[in-house]
């Protein structure tokens, strides 16, 4: 193994293959269901059954998918360079295809929380295949309501600053999958040195705001990660 460090930022294209909807794209998760609505605190406290029915139906889907070649190319890098995943999907499609340092941005579906305190670590527990639901009047460790270990709009994003130490000492930044609309993720670009290299992999045009030139792979995960490898490994 060489000692590069490669820091990879995936959304949620990164998963369309393995079957999961993206937000943004037409047909997206965010055409079906008002973003203010189920992923926002607001909606959370004005209507929290209907924002839990909708995570325990996602977390349902994800229990039924497999990671897909391009999430096994990114677990395979490791064998090569030292790898930070820094993610803005809340599934656990990375970790099942094996890659070993995974920062999720925005939480995660098969994690659940306290809504008095949803960063106390002493809160955050795990849920199984066999309990995969939150409902009403389920408890939190602290008495409070059990809620899903996600990063709604309005709420703060404490993995940032654990993403921006990783980006800012990679050699190599690559993007997969993501429009880039959403800060502070987008905004992680900003922190890496001049000289790191940048790769962006998506079937669409999207912008990225860099002072480094972008090497733009305009395909999909999997056959992107294909051409990527080639290019890394120089062959
Ligand atoms: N392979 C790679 N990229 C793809 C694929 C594919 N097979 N299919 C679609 N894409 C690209 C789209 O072209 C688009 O650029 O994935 C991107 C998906 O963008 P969004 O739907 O906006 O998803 P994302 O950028 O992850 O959203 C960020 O927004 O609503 C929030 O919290 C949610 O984490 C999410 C955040």
């Amino acid at each position: 193994m060489e000692n590069r460090k490669i820091v990879i930022l995936t959304g949620a294209g990164m998963s369309a293959e393995s079957g999961i909807s993206t937000f943004r794209d037409s047909d997206g998760l965010w055409e079906h269901y008002p973003v203010q609505q189920v992923a926002s605190i607001e909606g959370y406290e004005e209507n929290p059954e209907l924002v839990l029915n909708f995570y325990n139906a996602r977390r349902k889907e994800l229990l039924n998918v497999k990671p897909n070649h391009g999430h096994l190319m990114v677990a395979a890098l490791e064998k090569y360079f030292n790898v930070t995943v820094i993610t803005q999907n809340v599934d656990n499609l990375h970790e099942r295809a094996g890659s070993s340092h995974v920062i999720h941005l925005h939480g995660e579906l098969m994690k659940a929380t306290s809504t008095r305190n949803p960063n106390d670590p002493s809160c955050i527990e795990e849920l199984t295949p066999e309990r995969c639901e939150i409902h009403l009047g389920d408890k939190a460790a602290d008495g409070s309501q059990l809620r899903p270990y996600i990063v709604w709009f309005g709420e703060s994003v404490p993995k940032f600053e654990e993403a921006v130490n990783e980006a800012s000492t990679a050699d190599i930044f690559i993007i997969i999958g993501t429009s880039m609309q959403v800060y502070p993720a987008a905004g992680l670009i900003r922190y890496i040195r001049p000289d790191t290299q940048v790769y962006l992999i998506d079937p669409k045009e999207v912008k990225v705001y860099s002072s480094q030139r972008v090497h733009t792979i305009r395909k999909g995960a999997s056959e992107g990660m294909d051409e990527l490898l080639k290019i890394l490994l120089n062959c």
